[in-house]
């Protein structure tokens, strides 16, 4: 029998405000997420806009305990050999600064790189490399552009590129979020995390991880322990003020 889809029931703006990233789960063995939730995650992110329709995307579950440890121990081998490194440049170059900043944050701050080694499930989202053929030949054409440009030293517009560019991360990051809320109407916790990709080389070979295909974020997820929409809302991280940052052009 089809599960109930418990989005149903729930308003969109509850869901949005109500959903936290969340870094501890309940495990599979007494709280699995079923096939149908994580299609449902899945589906939802496939329904994201994407730049020239591309749907740049692809998308690896995780449920293998044994394989979640290797990802996270790897995170935490390479940020840990960065930050070694780093200390001691440091300590040489006698830059306290930075060095009272590393020495007082950095063991909290880089265990969220790797927190998730015991969560019951990873999922990794991939980006297409290269951009969608429409992209690419746009791309070269402005490239053209600018370089005539720079030729004749008129003034290089950086910024002409940058736009497109993104499009394809841009359009991966929605589905990301659609997949975050749909998760979060099932009491399903997730946590989008970049900072794993500083071992996206050593993840991507784990994986088996398509060539033509870059890691962009993982997140683990799991069953949420006391779930409740309200009561979740209620812990809400802080935001800035609508104020700050809307501008209305009228
Ligand atoms: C692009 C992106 C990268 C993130 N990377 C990490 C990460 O590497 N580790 C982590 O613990 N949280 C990561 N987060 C989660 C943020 O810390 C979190 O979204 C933020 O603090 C706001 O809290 P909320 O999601 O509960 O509203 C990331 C979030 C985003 C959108």
């Amino acid at each position: 029998m089809q599960e109930i889809n418990k989005l149903e029931k729930i308003d969109i703006k509850t869901l949005i405000k109500a959903r936290r990233s969340v870094r501890s789960y309940l495990t599979a063995d007494t709280h699995p997420v079923s096939d149908y939730e994580i299609e449902e995650m899945i589906d939802a992110a496939r329904f994201a806009p994407s730049a020239s329709n591309a749907q740049p995307w692809y998308f690896i579950i995780i449920k293998n305990q044994e394989l979640i440890k290797k990802i996270a121990i790897v995170c935490k081998e390479k940020i840990e050999k960065i930050f070694s490194n780093n200390n001691s440049n440091n300590c040489s170059n006698n830059n306290t600064s930075n060095k009272d900043i590393l020495n007082l944050n950095l063991k909290d701050y880089i265990k969220n790189f790797y927190f998730f080694k015991d969560a019951p499930y990873l999922a990794i989202f991939a980006e297409k490399k290269g951009g969608n053929a429409f992209l690419k030949i746009l791309i070269r054409e402005l490239e053209q552009i600018e370089h005539e440009q720079v030729e004749n030293k008129q003034i290089k517009n950086e910024n002409l590129l940058r736009g497109l560019m993104n499009s394809d991360t841009i359009s991966v990051s929605m589905a990301m979020q659609n997949f975050c809320l749909m998760a979060y109407s099932q009491g399903i916790g997730t946590c989008i995390m970049t900072g794993p990709t500083l071992a996206n080389d050593e993840i991507s070979k784990l994986v088996n991880l398509k060539n033509d295909y870059q890691i962009l974020a993982l997140s683990p997820f799991g069953k949420i322990e006391n779930f409740n929409l309200n009561l979740s809302s209620k812990v809400s991280a802080k935001r800035r003020d609508i104020n700050k940052i809307l501008q209305i052009i009228k």
